[in-house]
């Protein structure tokens, strides 16, 4: 599996707890140029195609900045939404007004229900995501899941920033999938490569999460993100105590309207 370049990047000499990762990541590669224009086509027609049934779902990560800037670059009427788990970094929800300010765009919030969390915490502590997989999937159910069901209502395409490159689970990921509820999924970066998402950065100067800049290429919530070492894998900072074919939260696994609604995870 390609790990994207952050093995070696990050064995750099004098690598320390920050750096910058334009400047470890970015590379101009043969044949960026036709995946951006690639993704910017495909955005295009999914916004003409879908209309207001069209929501870009970001996470405010590197590859979904790009996207959003793709959107607001060119022009596209497509709404942008995030999943706010009442868990995430400070550093990441400091984009929503880097967005706003940068593109005039307002990102639209999903929290999940207040009192589902303090229920879930009451019941199972503030440590339960690392004391059992199921534990940590009914925390994702409760604070992603519940709230994706709420951002997809009404909804029939979506756009993610998946990329093939970030695991082996994701190595065949489409650029068009159905999702298992009856919706499109536009993986508009499925083919893009680490180096690009940091060249497009880099040439555009997009607003991106600080926290990329302390070895996490990866970022989720704040108990299950850690920065990685030399020689570990793109997402092996991501509940990093569970083996390789948990490492998902469920948000890209298919399953009925009834269990989004319920926050249910398999
Ligand atoms: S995750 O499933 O493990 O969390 P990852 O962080 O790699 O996924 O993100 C993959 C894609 O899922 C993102 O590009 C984005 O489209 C979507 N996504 C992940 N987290 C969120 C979030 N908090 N809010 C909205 N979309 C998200
Ligand atoms: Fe809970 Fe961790 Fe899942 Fe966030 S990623 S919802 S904190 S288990």
């Amino acid at each position: 599996m390609s790990d994207g370049g952050v093995s070696s990047l990050s064995s750099l000499p004098g690598a320390t707890a920050s750096a910058s990762a334009v400047g470890l990541y970015a590379r101009a590669a043969p044949g960026f140029e036709a995946r951006v224009a690639a993704s910017v086509d495909q955005l295009r027609a999914a916004a003409e195609r879908f209309g207001a049934g069209l929501i870009q779902s970001s996470s405010l990560g590197a590859e979904d900045m790009v996207i959003t800037d793709l959107i607001a670059r060119h022009g596209l009427a497509i709404d942008i939404a995030t999943l706010d788990t009442d868990a995430l970094h400070a550093e990441t929800l400091a984009l929503l007004p880097q967005i706003e300010a940068r593109y005039g765009l307002q990102v639209q919030v999903f929290r999940p229900v207040a009192e589902q969390v303090v229920h879930f915490v009451k019941s199972h502590g503030e440590r339960a995501m690392y004391e059992s997989l199921a534990l940590r999937k009914a925390c994702c159910g409760v604070r992603k899941l519940e709230p994706l069901g709420r951002m997809l209502a009404g909804r029939t395409a979506w756009i993610t920033g998946l990329r093939r490159e970030q695991s082996q689970n994701r190595a065949e990921v489409p650029a068009e999938e159905l999702d298992g509820q009856g919706r499109i999924k536009l993986n508009v970066l499925a083919d893009w490569s680490w180096a690009d998402i940091w060249h497009y950065i880099d040439t555009h100067q997009v607003p991106y999460n600080t926290l990329h800049d302390q070895f996490m290429p990866s970022i989720g919530c704040a108990p299950c993100t850690r920065a990685i070492s030399v020689g570990e894998d793109f997402r092996s900072g991501r509940w990093w105590w569970e083996s390789e074919d948990a490492k998902e939260c469920g948000l890209h696994q298919a399953r009925s309207n009834e269990e989004l609604k319920s926050g249910a995870t398999a």
